[in-house]
């Protein structure tokens, strides 16, 4: 990529005074910061409507490892999609409930679908999917 380019901004006061307050919660350094990455969402979030985008997601699933047939279930959508899946992180929470973090890389498409079946199997209780483009912009 090429360098840094400066342009200047219009706002109204009470908006750059909102966006401060939220930047500082946040923990951003600077508004730069805070621009660059909303930029990349906005980018990446359009680009990711294209079904056939080069993708890469994260699915973190929690379920109860008692419920009858549910890993098993688990297991075997992980294995009819393996070509998409790149690794999955398994953590027994307690007694009953695992968390589940599946990592998944292809085409958009295909990953919003498996990702979908993930979180809607039967008895999986939580799930949030973070789908984003593999690092094609830049930093
Ligand atoms: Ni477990």
């Amino acid at each position: 990529m090429g360098g840094l380019a400066r342009f200047s901004v219009s706002i109204e006061k009470e908006l750059l005074e909102r966006l401060d307050s939220f930047l500082e919660r946040k923990g951003y350094a600077n508004r730069s910061e805070a621009l660059r990455d909303f930029i990349r969402e906005m980018l990446a979030e359009e680009e990711l409507k294209n079904p056939n985008a080069s993708a890469i997601a994260a699915v973190s699933i929690v379920y109860d490892h008692h419920r009858l047939e549910l890993p098993d279930r688990l297991t075997e959508l992980q294995h009819e999609h393996h070509k998409a899946i790149a690794s999955t992180l398994h953590v027994h929470i307690d007694e009953h409930n695992c968390l589940e973090v599946v990592v998944l890389r292809g085409r958009a498409g295909r990953l919003a679908r498996i990702a979908d079946a993930l979180i809607g199997m039967n008895g999986v209780k939580f799930g949030k999917v973070l789908l984003t483009v593999p690092g094609e912009l830049s930093s």
